[in-house]
């Protein structure tokens, strides 16, 4: 690979130990990619600037040991590109004993503190684009969240591999990253088609049945979907994030929608494997994914990944004046300046006098503070997460189907 004089400074120190580390670190993993160069990078969407949660009980004592000496090291610099901050590992509005430790708490405000001088955007979420992080066409970005890297991508042509916490913070302290992958033009054509037949509507589940569906069938490839109308904002969320639970992809196309697909010919370059998707594969996605045994639930997630405005007004609007079952918990989980607005549109008022909350900076896979045992949901990647990490079973719908199950307590299947 070849480095510029300003780059080959910084492998030697030029900026200090801690972003030659990180920066030594990325300019290897470039180098086992086959990249060439270094391009700058516009956004960086980093995770692990978080307190560890240790005593949730989702990590070791050693884990979070580590962890407090890597988030110190990560906040030792001030950050060269514009870096946001993924979901941290505990909520700290999480007010009903969630556990979260009262040593915990204290260090996230450490952590908080250290981010903003590091000159970090302090947005503790898995959706920057709801919060106004927002890369524009063909930028170069260096984002952590699965979901998220597939919806720039896809939705607006933004570029970024898949990150993992130490590449992510290596571009944000040095401002460069690697040439490969979806960075370049040559590998963000489509390797399969999936004809659409069972179109999804209006209900955020069925994107995400067709999400997990293309992602099963298309492994790392990338696939372009036909006979798709455009989704809303919610909707591509839900498709992104289920697109990237099912399987490993970094990006998808929607032929006649999304920006680098005016046509199919546009992102099929070269002959590839065609397949449909029909009814039986949307039921069959529906019930691999629906775990629950019987119909009692006792708790109900919504925001993921992290709700819009418009989820929550929605969710709000069909909460208010009335009650949640007393043995539910309902939690919607969306950033903080989305719920700022939502508090002045009298939304979160309207779901917590029902009994529900609106929390911000994590989610229940992340924090996985062991509420309920049963578990309903509109999005299918908290339902894969939460049956595989914490045996929670699970039902997933409709946002009807949901908010009834909230207030009666009950799940009904159809
Ligand atoms: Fe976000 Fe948690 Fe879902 S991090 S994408 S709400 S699993």
């Amino acid at each position: 690979m070849k480095l510029t004089h300003e780059q080959h400074q910084l492998l030697d120190g030029e900026a200090g130990a801690v972003v030659a580390k990180y920066f030594r670190t990325l300019v290897d993993w470039g180098r086992i990619m086959g990249a060439e160069r270094l391009v700058k990078v516009h956004s960086v969407h980093a995770s692990g600037i978080t307190a560890s949660g240790r005593v949730a009980g989702s990590v070791t004592k050693q884990a979070a040991e580590a962890t407090l000496a890597q988030v110190m090291e990560f906040t030792s610099v001030k950050m060269r590109a514009p870096t946001a901050t993924h979901v941290a590992r505990i909520c700290l509005q999480d007010d009903k004993g969630g556990g979260v430790s009262a040593e915990d708490r204290e260090f996230q405000q450490i952590v908080i503190e250290r981010a903003r001088a590091a000159g970090i955007q302090l947005t503790w979420t898995c959706a920057p684009y709801i919060a106004g992080i927002l890369p524009t066409k063909t930028q170069i970005c260096a984002w952590t969240e699965s979901s998220a890297v597939v919806y720039i991508n896809s939705m607006i042509g933004a570029r970024s591999v898949r990150n993992g916490a130490e590449s992510a913070i290596g571009a944000a302290m040095s401002g460069w990253f690697p040439e490969f992958g979806v960075l370049l033009e040559e590998n963000r054509g489509a390797d399969l088609i999936i004809d659409v037949e069972q179109v999804p509507g209006d209900e955020l589940c069925d994107w995400g049945f067709l999400g997990y569906f293309a992602g099963e069938v298309s492994g790392l490839r990338t696939p372009v979907f036909t006979g798709l109308p455009a989704p809303s904002q919610e909707a591509a969320k839900q498709l992104s994030a289920a697109v990237a639970t099912g399987g490993g992809c970094t990006m998808f196309h929607i032929a006649g929608i999304t920006p680098e697909a005016p046509d199919l010919a546009a992102v099929v370059r070269k002959p590839v494997e065609r397949i449909r998707y029909t009814r039986a594969d949307r039921d069959r996605i529906a019930a691999k994914l629906n775990t629950l045994s019987g119909t009692d639930i006792d708790y109900v997630v919504l925001g993921c990944p992290h709700a819009t405005l418009e989820e929550i007004r929605i969710i709000g609007a069909r909460l208010e004046g009335r009650k949640i079952s007393e043995r539910v918990r309902l939690e919607v989980w969306t950033a903080w300046s989305v719920k700022a607005v939502a508090e002045r549109m009298g939304l979160v008022q309207a779901i917590e006098n029902a009994g529900g909350r609106v929390l911000t900076d994590s989610c229940p896979s992340i924090t996985r503070s062991g509420f309920g045992k049963r578990m309903v949901t509109n999005a299918v990647k908290q339902a894969n997460y939460l049956q595989g990490m914490t045996g929670h079973e699970v039902a997933v719908g409709s946002m009807d189907q949901v908010i009834s199950a909230a207030l009666s307590g009950t799940w009904s299947p159809q």
